[in-house]
């Protein structure tokens, strides 16, 4: 694959997944200024990339740093040498502890909480190790995940993290999953000010009893703006907003769709064409793709290796080449080993996507 860099796309065999770096610079430039203006850092989900290639020339234009979802990721982004790090989510049992804690010894890894014994086993792993570990108690601000309730019992486990050795309370996480694809803009951001306030709340309670709160994190694409905007927050973790996808791009359209899958057309009838990636290469489960620059053709079925595509084009060819952008950009990550970064048609580097199928 190296030979071809610096050659045109049109060079590729298909189905390949393609990420354009036009797009991803315009994307982070402007979450990045907004951030900026704001006061608030900017950490971007690593669940949404999965390639440390993509996470390196992310990090060299400037954010501040990497959210992940499992610990696989986040050992994935520390071998790369991206040490600021933070799992948002909960890291149960003693075999992932002592990969937390070992983690720990070679990076600022932070971590999520919501129970007062995996407290205790935690700080047990970190003293082991003579690691200390990052800590921000997760409060459910509304999605019914993970996370602790706002308010008293936030503080109880934020008490419990500052006194347990190889811990540091660092402040709270409260993420707002619930909303980030809710259509009416009015609405997502009168519900997530709602969340917000009781995030807030929370932490001033914590202050109030002694303990230093130095983060307060939440926030995916679709309400990067109301987060960053709000008081007391200090910064946002959204993911998709690099890649974006047909779900979200109606949702935050000032992002564009820098990920797609270049595919070959294998097979024509009267009224539609098929192409040679299917629900293998194209996740599926935020819905249908869209094809990319063709507004009349439409994806009406996926099967594993085939899409099939109504179209009135009547011109188009088997052996033509047509891009898909998928519903779910993270998703799509997870079903390839590499992509290739694009600029203006032609390849500019291959990348392998180190944590794609994996769970741990
Ligand atoms: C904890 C957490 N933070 C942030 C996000 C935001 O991601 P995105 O911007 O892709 O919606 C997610 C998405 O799943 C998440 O689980």
């Amino acid at each position: 694959m190296t030979t071809y860099l610096g050659r045109p796309v049109a060079d590729l065999d298909s189905p390949q997944l393609l990420v354009d770096l036009d797009i991803v610079d315009a994307n982070l430039r402007r979450l990045l200024t907004a951030c900026r203006q704001r006061g608030v850092a900017l950490r971007v989900h690593f669940k949404s990339l999965k390639c440390t290639g993509l996470a390196r020339y992310i990090a060299a234009a400037g954010v501040d740093g990497f959210l992940c979802a499992k610990l696989n990721e986040a050992e994935a982004l520390v071998d790369a040498g991206l040490t600021d790090v933070f799992i948002a989510n909960q890291i149960i049992g003693q075999r992932k502890l002592q990969r937390l804690a070992e983690l720990a010894r070679r990076s600022a890894v932070r971590v999520c909480v919501d129970d007062p014994a995996n407290v205790a086993e935690m700080s047990q792993a970190a003293q082991q190790a003579g690691a200390t570990i990052g800590v921000l108690v997760e409060v459910d601000i509304g999605m019914k995940r993970c996370g602790v309730e706002p308010g008293e019992p936030a503080l109880a486990l934020a008490r419990a993290v500052a006194q347990s050795p190889g811990l540091r309370f660092l402040g709270l996480q409260g993420y707002d999953g619930h909303l980030q694809l809710l259509a009416d803009p009015e609405q997502r951001r009168a519900e997530c000010l709602q969340s917000l306030e009781k995030l807030i709340a929370t932490r001033r309670l914590i202050e109030e009893a002694g303990l230093p709160v130095t983060v307060v994190t939440g926030a995916g694409t679709g309400t990067w703006e109301y987060v960053a905007s709000y008081p007391g927050v200090t910064e946002i973790q959204p993911g998709s907003f690099i890649l974006m996808d047909c779900a979200y791009h109606p949702v935050r359209p000032e992002f564009g769709c820098s990920l797609s899958i270049w595919t070959t057309v294998i097979s024509k009838r009267p009224g539609y064409y098929i192409l040679d990636a299917g629900s293998k290469a194209i996740a599926r489960d935020f819905g249908m793709p869209i094809v990319k620059d063709r507004p009349g053709d439409k994806v009406v079925r996926l099967s594993e290796e085939h899409a099939k595509v109504e179209s009135a084009d009547r011109h188009i060819r088997i052996g033509d080449h047509v891009e898909i952008i998928p519903s779910h950009c993270c998703a799509t990550m997870n079903l390839h080993r590499q992509c290739v970064a694009v600029r203006r048609g032609r390849v500019e580097a291959i990348w392998p996507i180190e944590a794609s199928g994996r769970y741990d």
